[in-house]
């Protein structure tokens, strides 16, 4: 048994799709989520910057004893997961691999989406995984720069002109592709599963990077002996770069729970 938290990170709030998966797979484990909410979003940036930025976010992370780490944002794992993991000496999981597992067992033609920021689909990351898994799988990626601010803005509801407009001119292209798996490369995408669906129709299912990435890591702490007892409750702390006046009604809607936890903030310059 290891009670030590598990580290989760991402820019700022989509890390918590995975945080919510990570309290239904596993309950007892205790947490420690950094969303480096005073530089969000990723999404645009070099690779330079998102490996310094998340050398900086894992470093915060290992100020605490911790027996894992979930890279909770598609667009680090994307791009810094190799270095992350050479250059530290505890289990760190990425999106990536779940996430393109799960779509090529979901699809039945073999023709996959990928949307996610414009950083992991430069990064060609879930096109060359899912080519290795399977060779003769086709996919069609797209960038989607303009859901993270919406998202991180609240604009996610039915009914609000703005997100729907904008989903309509990403995905309508992508839909006509006849793809029947569509991967949320971002973990800021699946608030938007709504949306997304009404524009891609039922045909079509679609795969979210933060709820396969929380099972692979269960899967790992299993094989590991790393897992917490059972019989305990797992609490969660949460950290921010940037005002934590707003985490805790944004926060509620990304975990779908009442938020009895705030967030501290931190310095992420110091690391
Ligand atoms: N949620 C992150 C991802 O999965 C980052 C989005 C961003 O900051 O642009 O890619």
């Amino acid at each position: 048994m290891d009670a030590r938290p598990i580290g989760v990170f991402d820019s700022g709030l989509g890390g918590l799709t995975a945080v919510r998966s990570l309290r239904q797979i596993l309950p007892e484990e205790n947490l420690i989520y950094f969303g480096d909410t005073a530089r969000v979003p990723y999404g645009g940036r070099s690779k330079e910057t998102l490996l310094k930025y998340a050398r900086q976010d894992v470093r915060f992370l290992r100020s605490f004893d911790l027996k894992a780490i979930l890279i909770a944002c598609g667009t680090v794992s994307t791009t810094s997961l190799d270095t992350l993991q050479a250059e530290n000496d505890l289990p760190i999981v990425g999106v990536v691999e779940p996430t393109c597992r799960r779509a090529l067992l979901v699809t039945k033609n073999k023709k996959v989406g990928i949307i996610a920021t414009l950083a992991s689909i430069r990064s060609g990351a879930y096109e060359a995984t899912l080519r290795r898994l399977d060779p003769d799988v086709e996919v069609i990626g797209k960038p989607c720069p303009l859901f993270v601010p919406l998202v991180e803005n609240g604009r996610i509801q039915r009914g609000d002109v703005v997100i729907e407009t904008v989903a309509k001119e990403y995905l309508e292209t992508l839909k006509a592709t006849g793809i029947d798996t569509l991967i949320l490369g971002c973990t800021h995408y699946p608030l938007l599963t709504d949306i997304i669906s009404d524009v891609m129709g039922p045909d079509v299912t679609l795969v979210s990077a933060g709820e396969e990435s929380a099972f692979e890591l269960k899967r790992m702490l299993k094989a590991e002996g790393l897992r917490a007892d059972e019989r305990c409750q797992g609490e969660p702390e949460f950290y921010v770069s940037d005002r934590p006046e707003d985490f805790e009604r944004i926060a509620s809607v990304f975990l779908r729970e009442n938020m009895r936890h705030t967030a501290r903030r931190i310095n992420i310059d110091q690391y």
